[in-house]
């Protein structure tokens, strides 16, 4: 009976969404669900994922209560970086499926009232792209500028021109013989950057872009954005105390990434991207930028000397933010503040880099319950990335073992030091294949293919079937909260209030509200119950089954609507 009630309203909410998913703004109030196209779904036994897979999974996506999809890259690739190592940026890698696979994936996603966000690697290609075969075969080629070319320092000129280190913490800077010269790279050396000084580079890459909106995306989410410009002085990078990187600072093997990162004319690049899309109305494309960094820095992604940028970038910092009320207030606080009205955070708490969200909590689908709350209900706009909703745990991989481009790089490492990193070094831990039931394979392929990454060990409970059958599952809490947050404005776009001196320093309290309704979201980060003062509203919500109204249970959630 409960779940017909659910899927009633569910059914009565998304139809009035739809109807709204046109305006201009829809991208502010959308909730994205991130796809790793290697790792949902099979279906032609190979044991990696296609884009078939996702249509044939989009009704479970729209039935959770997403309203976007971003997917991680499927175009053309060496697969060294698994397609963040492009070869060609207007065809469809065979791995996934080919043109016409990719236009009924298009159709469908907006038959659903659905928004498809592209992913776009900009800031270099793979060093098996036509473009860098050509720039690195002479110095006099007709792309000899397309990528950054510096001479090498000392009398053979075999010295690195500067000391920057790449994103991944090796040396930046690749020697090729052919130019006797070294190429920069920001990522790993298969990754050389693009020269975006070079006016036919940028409109090379502009065209792409026209090339994807031609196709009906509805915005891209942009790889390492924050690399897309370099000090052109090559300036050596200061030291810096610290050895490894923080979500909101980059620093690197004791290196400040100050000249290769973040520049003041990668916001300027932002500003003529946006002109791009603005190219195309109807609906509204939007971007979305991946940079480290602090907030008050990167917000200028967003916007720069009175010109629009991106519409958003990606706020690491939550993915570590340790599990605290008092934390977890400064930081949606600091959110708010960097990125208040017209502009808008973004909520991130995984992605296919880092160390799954449940792990951070010591496993604690509780836990994760309140993670969900906070990412569905506070102001900004929610990336969830696959398998998040089911609590999926990372799988333990040796580096020795790993697939993933940071693992092979760091194979040295042994793995004692590998296991103190806060971060997993091998990728792969945290992109096993989607859960989908407790069959063989989870599901995820064919019985007799072969996984091209190990199921995670504890399926036959942790799937989407067994979670979609218990009213009180992680994925029903997503499902549940995603319901809600569509269908109630002050949820979706409306103000947002910390409630510092709300009673208790264990409890996370803040409002919501759009001049109609306001919304009290309390949330008990502690493990003991505690009491609270009486609210003047209804309970709508609660991550527990039972509840008391002078009470939360230990890591309970709750959503009151207050009384005018
Ligand atoms: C960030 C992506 O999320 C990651 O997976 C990739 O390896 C690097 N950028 C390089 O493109």
């Amino acid at each position: 009976m409960k779940t017909l009630f659910f899927s009633l309203l569910f059914f009565l909410f998304s139809a009035s969404s739809f109807a709204q998913s046109t305006a201009d703004d829809w991208w502010k109030k959308t909730t994205v669900y991130q796809i790793y196209p290697r790792s949902f779904y099979d279906t032609n036994a190979d044991g990696i994922g296609d884009l078939e897979g996702i249509i044939q999974k989009l009704d479970y996506i729209q039935q959770l209560g997403f309203e976007s999809i971003w997917i991680s890259p499927f175009t053309q690739s060496p697969q060294r970086d698994f397609g963040y190592d492009i070869s060609d940026y207007t065809a469809i890698d065979s791995v996934y499926g080919d043109t016409v696979t990719f236009k009924r994936l298009v159709e469908e996603i907006h038959r659903r009232g659905m928004h498809l966000i592209f992913d776009m690697v900009m800031n270099h290609t793979s060093d098996q792209h036509a473009w860098f075969k050509e720039s690195s075969s002479s110095k006099d080629n007709p792309k000899a500028d397309w990528y950054i070319w510096k001479d090498g320092r000392g009398k053979d000129g075999l010295k690195r021109p500067n000391n920057w280190r790449s994103m991944v913490g090796d040396r930046a800077w690749q020697y090729h013989p052919a130019r006797h010269q070294f190429y920069y790279h920001g990522f790993l050396p298969f990754q050389p950057d693009l020269n975006y000084n070079n006016a036919e580079v940028k409109k090379a890459m502009f065209d792409i872009v026209r090339f994807w909106l031609d196709k009906g995306v509805d915005g891209f989410r942009l790889d390492i954005i924050s690399a897309i410009h370099e000090d052109s002085t090559l300036k050596n990078n200061p030291p810096s105390a610290k050895l490894l990187p923080s979500d909101s600072k980059l620093t690197i093997f004791f290196q400040y990434a100050k000249n290769n990162f973040l520049q003041e004319q990668s916001f300027g690049f932002a500003t003529e991207l946006r002109q791009v899309i603005n190219e195309y109305q109807s609906p509204t494309r939007v971007l979305i930028g991946e940079s480290h960094g602090e907030e008050s820095l990167i917000k200028n992604f967003c916007k720069k000397d009175g010109k629009d940028g991106l519409h958003g970038v990606f706020l690491f910092k939550a993915i570590s933010e340790k599990f605290d009320a008092r934390k977890y207030a400064k930081m949606l606080a600091g959110f708010n503040h960097e990125f208040a009205d017209p502009l808008i955070p973004t909520l991130v708490f995984g992605n296919h880099d880092r160390t799954r969200s449940i792990d951070r909590v010591n496993s604690s689908v509780a836990k994760a319950k309140l993670k969900a709350l906070v990412q569905l209900t506070t102001r900004g706009i929610p990336f969830v990335y696959n398998g998040e909703e089911l609590g999926m745990p990372n799988v333990r991989i040796p580096l020795k073992e790993g697939k993933d481009a940071v693992a092979i790089a760091n194979s040295k490492v042994p793995q004692f030091l590998a296991d103190l990193s806060p971060e997993t070094l091998n990728r792969d831990e945290c992109r096993t294949p989607m859960l989908w039931s407790d069959q063989a394979n989870a599901g995820f392929c064919d019985s007799l293919a072969q996984p091209w990454l190990p199921i995670v060990s504890t399926y036959k409970t942790i799937n989407v079937a067994n979670q979609l059958q218990d009213s009180t599952s992680l994925l029903n809490t997503y499902r549940k909260l995603l319901t809600l947050r569509k269908s109630i404005p002050a949820l979706n776009s409306g103000s947002f209030t910390l409630k510092k001196d709300f009673n208790d320093k264990n409890i996370l309290a803040y409002e919501r509200t759009d001049g109609e309704a306001s919304y009290l979201v309390l949330l008990n980060m502690s493990k003991k119950v505690k009491e609270i003062e009486p609210i003047n509203g209804t309970t709508i919500f609660t991550t527990h089954s039972d509840s008391s109204t002078q009470q939360l249970q230990p890591y309970e959630g709750r959503i009151f609507q207050l009384e005018n």
